[in-house]
């Protein structure tokens, strides 16, 4: 791993040591584990997906129930592996009952998911449904218009492609669906050999490395075992 690698990844490790004690919202009070994301510290290619449920917020992993299972199948279509890629949601904990984000959540855990953007430095963003993909794309257009077209867009200070994509419990209900999806992933894996969008140039030279969060230490370490699920070493 570079140096630059492995010092975006020990960052990552404190952002994930820091979220793992979160209150900044009211979901903090009813989620049993924060699900920060998991994957390859230094992916090409990162999902969004919604939030937390019932399996994830158990394990403390995303996409680990149902529609983890098909997005599995989908990676492995186009010849990639969770460890290939970095797996996040719009939200670190699971919202009650499964109910929808509401605006104050996704507002209060933005910071969250761009600072694993700028630490991860993905080249290629899917959204995977209407939230992920109206959050990041500052756009209210739904997902049946825009799924399968590439966007260029700047987060943080990062510029990256944007691929929305239905979300996989979508095609679980919708299964006559699957060919669509699957065209979709075609079209994703395409976009990754594609050279990287310019990035945009540093403002102010002497401003601090890396994104910012709040400045307050995390009140207990997490458990060694969870620092796993950052792969890539
Ligand atoms: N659905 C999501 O959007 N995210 C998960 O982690 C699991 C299911």
């Amino acid at each position: 791993m570079s140096d630059d690698a492995s010092a975006r990844r020990e960052r990552l490790v404190e952002v994930y040591r820091e979220a793992s004690t979160c209150t900044l919202c009211p979901l903090a009070e009813t989620r049993t584990k924060v699900v920060f994301g998991a994957g390859n510290a230094d992916a090409d290619l990162m999902f969004v997906g919604e939030a937390p449920g019932a399996d994830e917020d158990r394990q403390g992993l995303p996409f680990v129930g149902r529609a983890g299972q098909l997005l599995n199948d989908l990676l492995a279509g186009i010849g990639l592996r969770r460890e290939d890629v970095f797996i996040a949601n719009t939200l670190l904990c699971r919202p009650p009952g499964n109910r929808d984000p509401q605006p104050i959540e996704l507002e209060t855990c933005r910071p969250y998911l761009h600072a694993k953007i700028e630490l991860i430095e993905p080249k290629v963003i899917a959204t995977l449904g209407n939230f992920a993909t109206k959050l990041i794309t500052n756009n209210q257009t739904g997902i049946t218009r825009v799924h399968g077209k590439p966007q260029t867009h700047t987060l943080g200070e990062r510029t990256v492609r944007v691929f929305p994509i239905f979300h996989p419990a979508a095609i679980l209900r919708n299964p006559n669906q699957r060919p669509m999806m699957d065209a979709d992933f075609a079209a994703l894996r395409a976009l990754l050999d594609e050279p990287p969008p310019p990035q945009p140039q540093p403002q102010d030279a002497g401003a601090p490395a890396g994104p910012v969060l709040s400045g307050s230490p995390p009140a207990a370490a997490p458990a060694e075992d969870q620092l796993d699920i950052f792969g890539g070493g």
